[in-house]
């Protein structure tokens, strides 16, 4: 059945339906959680709306009543207007949808906020766009703050080399940095060139070169050695470019609907794991405690470090405040299938002597589930490839059966490429799936070279058959990776259709509306142990939620331009 065709009839068609058995008829005027109904004034009701509240006992209302930041009723007006007095904020939604706030089930939040004010420069092929880019990022940037980024390559727009002059204008308050694609070369403008102390005068380092007109002067280009002339001197990120790039990057998720966070640090193989406990004790407690917070974020750390993070949750418990929650730990048992490291049964077909890295050895990836398990600590690993998601699995089973019975909720991260009987799996151990559906349409032209057209159709983002197993499916954005935008995961989910592609890829995978809008609320809230606060409108949760831009669900799906209108965070709106 075409669960979306069905909800865009009318509410009560899709009610006598069953398509929820547990719907009560006598929804409406229920009453759950501690408040007695006689005396209570909520502080905010919204009404008129399209709601889908994302909880199965009442999915669809057209009003709700907010209190003390949280949801006080749900249902249609006549059941929460006697709710609404003296003091009582009241939104006539004129029909907009609305949504339980997103929960992005995967982000690197304060790497991705740094990123914002790097510049992209990869694939521009005109002046014009280079210019705009960098004149983009520096209106984001405090004055004297260092602008960088990089990435551009002159053969794109026939050759002729970058100068400072060209971005000079639009960067008057802040020295820049932009290396080329291969590293070998970079631009400074003439505050950097200032701030390096690189002049007229300035004499060739060994092994490198500064580029200059025919009168000597610094054009701003540095090639090899040269480059450390003003290398040298960009500080650091500091904790607070750190902090500023928290707050920019909760901005950006408000704007997107997105109203809870887990947040996998900066973090990846290699990496020191010092830092996300440095971002946690400089970035995140200072944002807690001096109401910078403006998402809720749920935090993981290195499964190395499980003791320290074991310790923390014994003296403060997993929530720490009402926006900052200690989640669990996080490793990695393979690579990606862009650097062909994930790990497959079969070998790569641009690579034949290759079937990926296992990037953990297993015994000491055991060790520690083992360990961070019996801590009562959540565990999420990293696994792509086929390979690496049965070995995963199959270790969970084995952490299942030496500890005790609990309510775990193992997860694994990006589940990307699944062997036929693997999805069966998840169900059945009870495993949480988190997926991207966006990375779908970055991957599959590569999937299609690196792992041949049949296993790529066989197996890549197995999303239906995961939730037809029963495994808990929950979506993200692995941001900055990819864009943190759920309204466009959403249609991913649905239509997975690729750029340039006519059709869907494994149209069979593709999931409706209302799975997809679950699986970025109230099974992501339950893939990370938060389904008590968020995830959906119901009494006695957080009420954050989205207004949407569009008052129909053929809209939502169908126009592109279905946006986020407005985003409240307890009752507070939050964006604009
Ligand atoms: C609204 O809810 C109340 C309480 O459940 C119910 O009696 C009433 O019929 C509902 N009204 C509409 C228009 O659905
Ligand atoms: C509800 O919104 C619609 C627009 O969708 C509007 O026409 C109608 O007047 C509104 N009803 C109330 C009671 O405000
Ligand atoms: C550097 O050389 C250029 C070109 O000869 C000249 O215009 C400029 O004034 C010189 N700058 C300094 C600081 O000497
Ligand atoms: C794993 O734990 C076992 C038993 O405690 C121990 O003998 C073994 O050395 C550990 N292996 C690793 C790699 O930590």
């Amino acid at each position: 059945m075409n669960f979306f065709i069905v909800v865009s009839a009318s509410v009560s068609i899709l009610l006598s339906i069953a398509l929820f058995p547990l719907l009560r008829t006598n929804y409406l005027g229920n009453l759950r959680g501690p408040w007695s109904p006689s005396s209570l004034v909520a502080d905010l009701v919204v009404s008129n709306g399209t709601i889908y509240t994302s909880d199965a006992s009442l999915p669809l209302a057209d009003s709700m009543a907010v209190r003390g930041g949280r949801v006080l009723r749900v249902g249609n007006y006549s059941s929460v207007q006697d709710l609404a007095g003296h003091g009582t904020k009241v939104i006539n939604l004129e029909g907009k949808v609305v949504v339980p706030g997103f929960i992005d089930s995967h982000v690197h939040l304060i790497f991705g906020g740094l990123q914002m004010v790097r510049v992209e420069l990869r694939g521009v092929n005109k002046k014009d766009e280079f210019v705009r880019k960098v004149k983009d990022a520096a209106t984001n940037l405090k004055h004297g703050s260092w602008l960088l980024g990089g990435g551009w390559n002159n053969d794109l727009w026939g050759g002729e080399l970058p100068i400072a002059s060209w971005i000079d204008d639009v960067t008057p308050h802040n020295p820049v940095w932009l290396s080329r694609m291969d590293g070998h070369m970079g631009l400074a403008n003439s505050l950097a060139l200032k701030i390096a102390g690189i002049t007229n005068y300035t004499e060739d380092p060994n092994g490198g070169a500064i580029m200059r007109t025919t009168d000597g002067e610094p054009t701003g280009l540095l090639i090899d050695s040269a480059m450390m002339l003003v290398l040298s001197h960009i500080p650091e990120v500091s904790v607070d470019e750190r902090r500023e790039a928290l707050v920019r990057a909760s901005n950006l998720a408000l704007m997107r609907g997105v109203t809870t966070v887990v947040d996998f640090g900066r973090y990846f193989p290699g990496a020191s794991e010092e830092l996300p406990w440095e971002d946690f004790s400089e970035v995140y407690r200072w944002a807690d405690s001096s109401g910078q917070m403006k998402i809720r974020a749920c935090l993981f750390f290195p499964m190395d470090t499980w003791s320290r993070l074991q310790d923390l949750i014994h003296e403060k418990g997993r929530k720490l405040s009402q926006l900052l929650y200690l989640g669990g730990v996080k490793a990695f048992s393979d690579g990606s299938l862009g650097s062909n490291s994930a790990l497959f049964y079969e070998p790569y077909i641009d690579d034949p002597q290759n079937c990926g890295l296992q990037v953990t050895d297993m015994e000491s990836l055991l060790n520690m589930t083992i360990a961070s398990d019996k801590s009562e600590l959540q565990v999420a690993i990293h696994a792509i490839g086929d390979r690496a998601n049965d070995l995963i699995l199959d270790m969970y089973k084995s952490v299942v059966s030496t500890n005790r019975m609990r309510d775990r909720r193992f997860r694994i991260e990006h589940a990307q490429h699944l062997a036929p009987r693997t999805p069966a799996q998840f169900g059945e151990e009870g495993i949480v799936a988190s997926v991207q559906p966006d990375h779908l349409l970055d991957d599959a032209d590569s999937a299609k070279r690196k792992l041949g057209a049949e296993r790529a159709q066989r197996g890549s983002y197995l999303f239906q058959s995961l939730l037809a197993n029963n495994a808990l499916l929950a979506f993200g954005s692995d941001w900055p990776v990819a864009d943190i935008n759920p309204l466009r995961s959403i249609k991913t989910a649905m239509k997975r259709i690729p750029p340039g592609w006519e059709n869907a890829w494994i149209p069979s995978e593709c999931v409706n509306l209302f799975e997809a809008l679950n699986a970025y609320t109230i099974s992501a809230a339950r893939a990370c142990f938060l389904e008590e606060d968020v995830g959906s409108l119901s009494p006695g949760k957080f009420a954050d939620f989205v207004v949407l831009s569009t008052d129909s669900w053929d809209d939502f799906v169908a126009e592109e331009s279905s946006s986020v209108e407005a985003t409240y965070v307890s009752g507070i709106q939050a964006y604009p």
